[in-house]
């Protein structure tokens, strides 16, 4: 069965461009973004590996670490990290796990055979710091995934975390928050004793929550 929201995230040993790792140790008590991508020396992939790339200070912040996932061999990974650096002026700085023998690929169920039988489709899941997974998201090969909404998300997840809220749609770090319905009136006048604006009662909006 696929993996859903709420399981452990597998374990997996792997050769990456920063050596072999065991996933949850390398993990430790980060939250983890580990994505796929369909093959080596690819156009889409090549932009998308420059940006999260690009993205490092943002995951830092949020004591996020990266990982890819490519069914190419480390030595194709160490080419195509030149060629990333060169073409999107941002050298790779987390590591791509080699996984020719589709090992990882299967514990996650990234090849979707209806797709194709030999690539990876374009996986993402954020496993949080307890190795639970958070969320899932499958792109097809064809498209980009847009790393500004996993960063988006991740803030979602690390404030709904700490806090009885929810996020609206399009929602932003920063912007307003929902209550959410588990938490009584009674509740919330403790937790937030400048209260709330509620156009219907089930519809509870407050500043976001700092710390
Ligand atoms: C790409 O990354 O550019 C790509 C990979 C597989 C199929 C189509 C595009």
């Amino acid at each position: 069965m696929a993996l859903q929201l709420g399981d452990i995230a597998p374990d997996f040993e792997a050769d990456t461009t920063e050596g072999h790792i065991r996933f949850h140790e390398w993990a430790g008590d980060s939250w983890v973004v580990l994505f796929s991508h369909p093959k080596n020396f690819t156009p889409v992939c090549t932009t998308e590996l420059g940006y999260t790339s690009k993205l490092k200070p943002e995951f830092d912040k949020r004591n996020v670490k990266a990982i890819g996932l490519s069914v190419d061999p480390l030595a194709s990974h160490e080419k195509w990290a030149d060629d990333i650096k060169e073409t999107q002026g941002h050298a790779l700085n987390f590591p791509l796990i080699a996984d020719p023998e589709r090992k990882v690929a299967d514990l996650y169920g990234m090849i979707h055979p209806n797709a194709s039988d030999t690539l990876t489709v374009r996986s993402v899941f954020i496993v949080g710091p307890d190795k639970k997974i958070k969320l899932t998201l499958t792109y097809p090969a064809s498209t980009g995934r847009n790393f500004d909404e996993v960063l988006r998300v991740i803030d979602s997840l690390q404030l709904t975390s700490k806090h009885q809220v929810a996020t609206p749609v399009n929602w932003k770090n920063g912007e307003d928050v929902i209550i959410v319905p588990s938490v009584s009136d009674e509740d919330a006048k403790k937790k937030y004793p400048n209260g709330w604006t509620a156009p219907r009662p089930y519809l509870r909006i407050v500043p976001q929550p700092q710390g």
